[in-house]
């Protein structure tokens, strides 16, 4: 079961993928057993995080640097604290709370046993490598 809050912070995000979305499922059980779990497909990397708001897919790349350092974040309520600089954002919007810019976060959706992440066509173009 989910709490009010989960279901807040993934109520936004419930659509169903597109025909043509790209997918990267993380299984439930893992997630509950590591808190995060990072994934990858296609060159996105995917960071999932199970926090006291909710299960959150985010792109680990931090924009400061655009290193995958998010990975390792320090995460505290419904924030994520990049751990080279502190920048830090928010979970629910993706805006910096310190520092600049924001982090891209991603549609989840939730069964039974699996978290389903869909992620987009394109990349920022400070993303693309
Ligand atoms: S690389 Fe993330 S705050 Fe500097």
């Amino acid at each position: 079961m989910h709490s009010n809050r989960e279901s807040k912070l993934n109520n936004s995000s419930l659509s169903a993928p597109s025909s043509d979305a790209r997918t990267i499922t993380i299984s439930l059980d893992e997630l509950r057993q590591h808190q995060r779990v990072l994934a990858e497909r296609d060159g996105h990397a995917v960071l999932v995080i199970m926090t006291s708001y909710g299960i959150v897919a985010l792109d680990p790349t931090c924009p400061h640097q655009h290193t995958r350092s998010l990975g390792e974040g320090v995460i505290k309520d419904d924030t994520i604290a990049c751990p080279n600089h502190g920048w830090t954002f928010s979970l629910l919007t993706g805006k910096a709370l310190r520092g600049s810019g924001c982090i891209r976060l991603y549609p989840v959706r939730i069964t039974d046993t699996m978290v389903i992440v869909e992620l987009p066509n394109d990349q920022p173009r400070w993303m693309q490598y």
